[in-house]
């Protein structure tokens, strides 16, 4: 279902005291909020995500993981399985991250594999796509983001297509400080729900919540979040300090 929707992507930061503290915060900040326009995701990394899971029980917060095996369970030294993520109640998974791709080699195939054991699992994908600056430069970044999509997501049937969450990030706007600006972003964001549409029906589309991730921060979101079809952002380095990530939070 369309939502909007701020997912913090912590990323390998924080040792286990600065990572509950930072949640506690987050909370203490939300509780202030008095009807918070969007779905807060917090995605720290996979050894705190059971205290994670334990704070935020009995909040709207919910928590996610920022990986997981395209296996589903046996000899994969070091993974971590979706039936493990769903045993803890953990809510959604990032699924194709480009520091995925690019440091883990992570093709669009192994990618699709994620996202169906995912849902197969009930844990939700945000499924990361975007293109490098070279790609843009040369203009080819809607068939790079259109070609990503379209290998790891539309083998799947319509009724699974609506349990899956978008987040476009270019990858020349991510830590680099360097934002998509909001119209740039805009334009991908329609150009992505125009060929779901095109593929899966205009409901399908209309229901699919696109997020912008890259740079994303507590100056530039309201303006971000103002366009019609970016739902929300995806949020590395501001989801580390509690009041920039609520500040992003109130963007809406
Ligand atoms: P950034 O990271 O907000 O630090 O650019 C976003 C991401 O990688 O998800």
């Amino acid at each position: 279902m369309r939502k909007n929707i701020v997912a913090g992507n912590w990323k390998m930061n924080k040792s286990f005291g600065e990572a509950e503290a930072l949640i506690c915060d987050i909370l203490d900040g939300l509780d202030k909020i008095e009807e918070p326009l969007a779905d807060v995701v917090i995605c720290p990394p996979a050894v705190y995500l059971e205290m994670g899971m334990d704070l935020v029980r009995e909040t709207p917060v919910c928590v996610g993981a920022q990986n997981m095996s395209q296996f589903a369970s046996g000899a994969y030294t070091g993974e971590i399985s979706a039936s493990m993520l769903q045993s803890m109640e953990v809510q959604y998974c990032l699924i194709g991250h480009s520091e995925r791709r690019q440091y883990f080699s992570e093709t669009d195939a192994q990618l699709a594999g994620k996202v169906d054991i995912a849902l197969a699992n009930q844990v939700w994908p945000i499924f990361c796509c975007g293109e490098a600056l070279a790609e843009r430069e040369a203009g080819n970044h809607f068939n790079v983001v259109k070609s990503q999509i379209e290998n790891s997501l539309f083998h799947l049937s319509p009724k699974q297509f609506t349990d899956i969450v978008i987040a476009y990030e270019p990858i020349w706007a991510i830590g680099t400080g360097v934002t998509a600006s909001s119209d740039q972003a805009q334009e991908m964001h329609q150009f992505i729900r125009g060929f779901i549409n095109e593929k899966y029906g205009k409901e399908v589309a209309d229901e699919t919540s696109i997020l912008y991730g890259g740079s994303c921060n507590a100056k530039n979101a309201k303006e971000l979040f103002a366009k019609p079809d970016i739902d929300g952002g995806l949020i590395g380095g501001a989801s580390l300090v509690a009041e920039d990530f609520l500040t992003i939070i109130k963007s809406f």
